[in-house]
């Protein structure tokens, strides 16, 4: 007997990971009528798979289920007083008090469901933006305020601004969804999840700037995007979103899907048009900026996939609605990606301006070991390291500046007090290392030099002369890169030469006094 209308199995690959397919497949046995649908994931991994079912309207949800739980839960229908029951989804608290407006559709739709997208709001955006001229709609995402969340933070709307004021033509829409971060996911969550919401963002982008084409260029490894992509593609032509004329609107705009091969640094958006056009991701010279002189030379946005799937909310609500959250400078909300040695890792939709110490440890529940937090890195490998006496830092793209941290993708890595720090700095130079394009020396040479200085000074051979050409080398790096790749990675290093001297065998003081350092 069916006890079930309908179920929801997120079929996004972190649920998969922890076993949502065999789950999905074991339901379907046990309950032949029910309808499964495979949605996005929540983001509240610890809970994953999280199976729900619609009563009255609501979504209920129970989680972790395993195979094992699968016929007592059919056989009981799915009841409330069962252990492995959350309650209605909505409330469950660390989805209750996120402000999700981005993620707002991951999770409750089915994401390749165009239905079922428009019925919880998808393409009003685009609707108003279709009744708005170019300059009108690049001003709407002028006065959201939104900043790209790929890393360089740069305003969304003075770039499209740029390309719209540009003659030329073709003018292209680059989504950068190479999201090559450590401890990120927020783009794969929003594409296997709610796809739809990246194809209105590029539409909109194009109505703005005039592009007629646009690329999604998707990281390689990950396959389950790259299907969800696929197929949302196609029935966003199917249902005339996309081709010759978008929307009755009169202008035509293509999307492709292009698989990158693997390298960090197509992630930069130079390298990214460089693979684009079929060359070796290597970094080109700025100026031209991509916005005047992009992909084949012509005018190109290139943003992030949170950038481009923040646009239709933004259109949907209104900029002033939009710029209500955050603060100051850094508004709207940041789709934080908690992960490393963590109670409760997961995508949590955040107003800026939240502290560091709220978001670890009431949020995500402390270190997963129970053990004291030792160290934060935020915005991916090329951020510097945080120590725990620095978790009261708000959250805003401000206040890391001023205090020599990154947001970056919104990417927080946790490391509990057993963490060994000169081994992270040696994995972060090593990173740099492997992930160097290598088209200018400082980066190329520098990074494998240093990931030998720091063994010496890890093997305790004169730690204090190789501490200073360490340091000597990561100021070159800093100041003689080409592009923020060689720019940027000596910080991590820096910082943990700063914070943790004792793991690299210096003391203390010496160090962050910037002073040579004394042999340990
Ligand atoms: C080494 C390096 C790697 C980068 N990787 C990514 C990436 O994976 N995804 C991304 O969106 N931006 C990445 N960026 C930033 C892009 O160069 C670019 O600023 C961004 O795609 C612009 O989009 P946004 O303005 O919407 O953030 C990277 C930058 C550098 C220097
Ligand atoms: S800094 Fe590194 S990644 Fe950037 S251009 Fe130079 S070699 Fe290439």
């Amino acid at each position: 007997m069916s006890v079930a209308t309908r179920l929801y199995v997120p079929g996004d690959a972190s649920a998969c990971s922890l076993g949502a397919d065999e789950l999905a497949r074991a339901l379907a046995v046990a309950d032949p009528a029910a309808k499964i649908v495979r949605n996005g994931s929540h983001g509240l991994f610890w809970l994953e798979p999280m199976v729900e079912i619609e009563r009255e309207g609501r979504r209920i949800a129970f989680g972790p289920v395993t195979i094992d739980d699968v016929s007592g839960l059919v056989e009981r229908g799915f009841p409330g007083d069962h252990p492995l029951c959350l309650g209605p989804t909505a409330q469950i608290p660390a989805l209750a008090r996120q402000n999700r407006l981005t993620f707002a559709r991951c999770g409750w739709i089915d994401p390749l469901d165009l239905d079922d997208y428009r019925a919880h709001g998808g393409f009003i955006g685009l609707n108003r933006a279709l009744s708005m001229s170019a300059r009108q709609r690049v001003d709407e995402v002028k006065a959201s305020g939104l900043r790209g969340r790929g890393g360089a933070a740069f305003p969304t709307g003075i770039k499209w601004q740029t390309v719209l004021d540009c003659q030329a033509e073709p003018k292209y829409i680059v989504c950068n969804a190479d999201e090559g971060d450590s401890g990120t996911f927020a783009d794969r969550m929003i594409m296997e999840g709610d796809p739809f919401s990246l194809i209105e963002g590029m539409i909109i982008a194009a109505l703005a700037t005039g592009a007629s084409q646009g690329y999604i260029y998707l990281r390689s490894e990950y396959p389950h995007a790259r299907n969800v992509l696929n197929a949302a593609i196609a029935k966003a032509y199917h249902a005339g979103w996309l081709g010759p004329d978008v929307a009755g609107s009169g202008q035509a705009f293509e999307l492709e899907l292009r698989m990158g091969a693997g390298a960090y640094i197509c992630g930069e958006e130079t390298a990214l048009l460089e693979s684009l056009e079929g060359k070796r991701g290597m970094i080109r010279y700025k100026p031209p900026l991509p916005a005047i002189e992009g992909l084949f030379g012509k005018p190109t946005v290139v943003n992030n996939v949170i950038s481009l799937a923040t646009v239709p909310v933004i259109f949907e609500k209104g900029a002033a609605d939009y710029a209500r959250f955050g603060c100051e400078k850094s508004l709207g909300t940041l789709t934080i990606q908690l992960a490393g040695n963590i109670r409760y890792p997961g995508l949590y939709e955040l107003d800026f301006g939240l502290g560091l110490r709220e978001l670890i440890e009431e949020i995500g529940g402390g270190t997963a070991s129970g053990r004291p937090v030792r160290a934060v890195q935020c915005g991916g490998p090329l951020g510097p390291f945080l120590s725990a006496d620095r978790l009261d830092l708000p959250i805003t793209y401000e206040d890391f500046a001023g205090s020599s941290a990154m947001v970056g993708h919104g990417g927080v890595v946790v490391f509990d007090d057993t963490v060994d720090m000169a081994r992270m700095a040696r994995f972060s130079m090593k990173f740099g290392a492997v992930e160097s394009c290598g088209k200018c020396t400082p980066c190329r040479v520098g990074t494998t030099r240093a990931v030998e200085t720091i063994d010496r000074i890890i093997a305790g051979t004169d730690r204090s002369g190789n501490t200073a050409l360490l340091k000597a080398l990561c100021d070159t790096m800093i100041h003689g890169s080409l592009c923020a790749h060689g720019g940027l990675i000596p910080y991590p290093v820096l910082s943990a030469l700063e914070h943790f001297p004792e793991d690299f065998g210096l003391i203390t003081d010496a160090v962050t006094n910037q002073q040579t350092p004394r042999v340990s």
